[in-house]
């Protein structure tokens, strides 16, 4: 139970909505996570795997309608349409109101609605903020227990008084007096996914999957802490958060926002390939940075625990990943062996000859559909990672040196460039963008801007987040990161990816913290600075003959095309894009065809 005021009447006005059978109030213990396996496993949601190969774990099949965020189902419900902005989804917030309170009418009955408290953040960090999620499915308490700070020590924090972000959420799935249950309740019809940003609330009906359910994640940590972000002055990013050390013992902290799927958990947790360096994990998704008395920028990962995307992660991709994941792990929509561990796509160089598919039926290699769903993933709490971070629960988080933005382009951006400042580094995020299909060498392939990789996840208007950013850097005594843009996948005229990546992306790493340092060498060009080719260290690498030429190419008529896309993307915006990004582009402009 709570004294937090708010809490309880907020608890008793849903419960009266929601009209669950019963109201559990989540401490967070081991005895409750078990619990709700257990309920798990009687209903058929979750099986335990083996043992053997993985103590503690188990794999959850989700229904085949539910199996990622639904992007046009999230809604960004401000007061005006305007400060959404063209890149949300917007509703009218009072006729969402009655909407939602339409579906949430009963859709508790026959279940328990669970009290979820948990803090985004060490707890007690002045950088961590608390929200309190009422949910009626197990399997999201038990995945928040993992992915965040959760139970009575959060109550504790609160107090009579404190204040929290309500995170409201159902699967929609009602059970009659006698009806039995599913394995994966959850309404197939109809998905809300919604923020009010002015009242900082989050409203999720539908689904019991991902970011649509667990709310700390991307409704908090991203969409509203983005909001409040902005009104209190700080930045609530898409960002990994990694610690890197030298030979000499010297650690600098560095954030990196990529777009979904490009790899941010690799290199959240990469082995070094050049020697004697060192890199640790903090987080592999959600950066929230405040400014420090000093002037520099701190940064917090306000998660506990990974859920990332399993096909794909293997011993060589990411071994730190799967080292992770050996035990106390859960897994959903993956593959089972007839041993009773998981499997998904390249997980080994050799497919199980037989296994259940993540849809619970017969597969085989030679089946035409895959073992795990494409967006299937593994929960593990953070502490496992063999290459965590001793600073990764600071409570004052790390000082942010760099900030890297990216993308997957293969042509026209080059493998590093450093802005000449913090407002180009903002015009560098804002253009951040991903081939949708791979292009063809020479050509521009059919672009998805993801400003700052924030394209599904800011929670108002993206030229008004810009408008932040700049006033960030404008900050009185400000000691912002240097800023640099990354394409680790620029291929040769073969179709060839150019760089190696993986743990060879140390090697940049290195040379941006060497830039820090100012020890380290540069060209300045019209996109930014650029390494001269022997300040990158290539030491033990065998690149093709010619690869660092193009990999470091400034390609002026690519850049030159791009531009009229990068306006077209920018008018969208109207009045409300800052003065200082339109310069930008036509003084890029002009530098290119000086
Ligand atoms: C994620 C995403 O799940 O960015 O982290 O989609
Ligand atoms: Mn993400």
């Amino acid at each position: 139970m709570t004294s937090n005021v708010k809490l309880k009447n907020w608890v008793e006005e849903m419960a009266a909505l929601c009209q669950p059978d019963r109201i559990h109030f989540c401490d967070g213990s081991q005895e409750e996570y078990d619990e709700m396996f257990r309920l798990m496993l009687a209903s058929g949601t979750a099986e335990r795997l083996n043992e053997k190969f993985r103590p503690n774990s188990y794999l959850v099949r989700s229904d085949p309608a539910d199996v990622a965020r639904v992007e046009d189902r999230t809604f960004i419900c401000s007061k005006s349409e305007a400060d959404a902005g063209p890149t949300n989804n917007w509703s009218d917030p009072a006729e969402m109101r009655e909407k939602l309170n339409g579906l949430f009418a009963g859709s508790m009955k026959g279940r328990t609605l669970y009290v979820v408290p948990f803090s985004m953040g060490p707890l007690g960090s002045h950088i961590a903020h608390i929200g309190v999620q009422l949910t009626d499915s197990p399997y999201v308490v038990a995945n928040m227990r993992t992915m965040t700070r959760m139970g009575s020590e959060v109550l504790d924090i609160l107090g009579p008084d404190g204040d929290f972000v309500p995170c409201m959420h159902s699967v929609g799935y009602p059970l009659a007096e006698g009806q039995a249950d599913i394995p994966w309740p959850c309404d197939g019809e109809q998905k809300y996914i919604v923020h009010f940003p002015e009242d900082r609330e989050i409203w999720s009906y539908g689904s019991g999957y991902g970011g649509n359910a667990l709310l700390g994640k991307k409704c908090f940590a991203l969409r509203i802490a983005s909001v409040m972000a902005r009104d209190e002055g700080w930045l609530a990013e898409h960002m990994l958060i990694l610690k890197i050390t030298s030979p000499e013992g010297v650690s600098k902290y560095i954030c990196a926002a990529f777009p979904s799927a490009c790899g941010k958990t690799n290199l959240a947790m990469l082995n070094p390939t050049v020697k004697d360096w060192k890199v640790e994990t903090i987080g592999d998704d959600i950066a929230w940075m405040k400014f420090g008395e000093d002037g520099r920028l701190y940064a917090i990962n306000p998660e506990a625990g990974f859920f990332g995307v399993a096909p794909g992660t293997n011993m060589d991709s990411n071994p730190n990943a799967m080292l992770t994941l050996t035990e106390n792990a859960i897994f959903t929509n993956c593959g089972k062996t007839p041993e009773g561990d998981v499997w998904w796509e390249r997980m080994s160089p050799e497919p199980p000859e037989s296994l259940i598919d993540w849809r619970g039926n017969e597969w085989t290699p030679q089946s035409d559909s895959p073992a795990a769903h494409p967006n299937a993933r593994f929960t593990a709490v953070a502490s496992q990672c063999p290459v965590i971070s001793d600073e990764w629960q600071n409570p004052n988080g790390v000082p942010i040196s760099a900030i890297l933005f990216g993308g997957r382009r293969a042509t026209v951006v080059p493998l590093v460039a450093e802005a000449r400042n913090w407002e180009h580094g903002t015009f560098m995020g804002s253009i951040i963008s991903s081939e949708k299909t791979a292009a063809a060498a020479g050509k521009i392939g059919e672009l998805r801007r993801d400003p700052m990789a924030m394209l599904p996840f800011c929670g108002y208007n993206m030229a008004d987040y810009w408008r932040h950013w700049l006033d960030v850097g404008g900050r009185q005594g400000a000691k912002l990161p240097l800023v640099y843009y990354i394409n680790w996948f620029r291929k040769n005229e073969n179709g060839g990816f150019l760089w190696p990546g993986f743990g060879e992306n140390s090697r940049v790493l290195k040379w941006i913290f060497e830039r820090c340092d100012g020890s380290a060498g540069a060209v300045d060009t019209p996109i930014g600075a650029l390494p001269t080719p022997d300040a990158l260290d290539l030491d033990g690498l065998n690149l093709d003959p010619g690869a660092l030429e193009a990999l470091l190419r400034v390609d002026k008529e690519g850049w030159l095309e791009e531009l009229p896309m990068i306006r077209e993307y920018y008018s969208q915006f109207g009045d409300r894009l800052p003065g200082e990004l339109s310069s930008l582009v036509d003084h890029l402009e002009e530098a290119l065809q000086a």
